[in-house]
């Protein structure tokens, strides 16, 4: 698997101490509400796992799974709910966990869906930003990274499936495409 690395841009100390900043910002904003992380799986989980671990208040979580890559490395556009939430959001301060946001598509598709179920407040929380590849207009309100248009994989983030494992960002050689 290391072998098939270009470049690590976010090392796991990196990473930790981002988390922990952002954690810490959400923990200062959200004391005394009744808080539900919902994760975007799967390329949020292990983010996720991380963040909440860091939040200094009882909170609640959520999984629900959403897929418009597939095995491509093209957004398709359209969004797939493969498991959708356990729980009523009705009135719940929400923030959807993001491992990365790309053309935007993915959290157009769910705040629609989730601002239809009524819920107190709703805002989004990504690890990663990659403004220049935007399509739809969606405000964010943690944003750990802006990053530049380049393929990224680890900590949750996949090529075709693979490298979720790596518990650091990195790219990978152009020859793994090509294979
Ligand atoms: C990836 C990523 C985001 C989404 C961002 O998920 O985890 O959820 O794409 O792209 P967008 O802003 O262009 O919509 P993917 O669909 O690959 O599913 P996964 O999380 O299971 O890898
Ligand atoms: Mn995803
Ligand atoms: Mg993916």
């Amino acid at each position: 698997m290391i072998n098939d690395i270009k470049e690590v841009l976010f090392s796991e100390e990196v990473l930790r101490s981002k988390v922990k900043e952002m954690a810490q910002q959400i923990s200062e904003d959200y004391q005394g509400k009744d808080l539900l992380l919902v994760g975007v799986l799967k390329g949020a989980n292990v983010f996720m796992c991380d963040l909440m671990r860091e939040i200094s208040f009882p909170i609640q979580i959520d999984f629900i799974a959403a897929s418009s890559y597939g095995h491509s490395t093209e957004s398709s556009g359209v969004v797939k709910i493969l498991k959708d939430l356990d729980y009523s959001i009705e009135g719940r301060d929400v923030i959807i966990v993001e491992d990365i946001i790309d053309t935007g598509l993915t959290l157009q598709y769910l705040i629609k869906n989730f601002k239809s179920r009524n819920p107190r407040s709703i805002e989004i929380c990504t690890l990663l930003n990659k403004p220049e590849r935007r399509i739809a207009n969606i405000d964010v309100k943690y944003i750990g990274y802006k990053i530049p248009d380049e393929f990224i994989v680890g900590y949750g983030i996949d090529y075709a499936e693979k490298y979720r494992n790596l518990p650091f960002i990195a790219s990978l050689k152009e020859s793994v495409y090509t294979k």
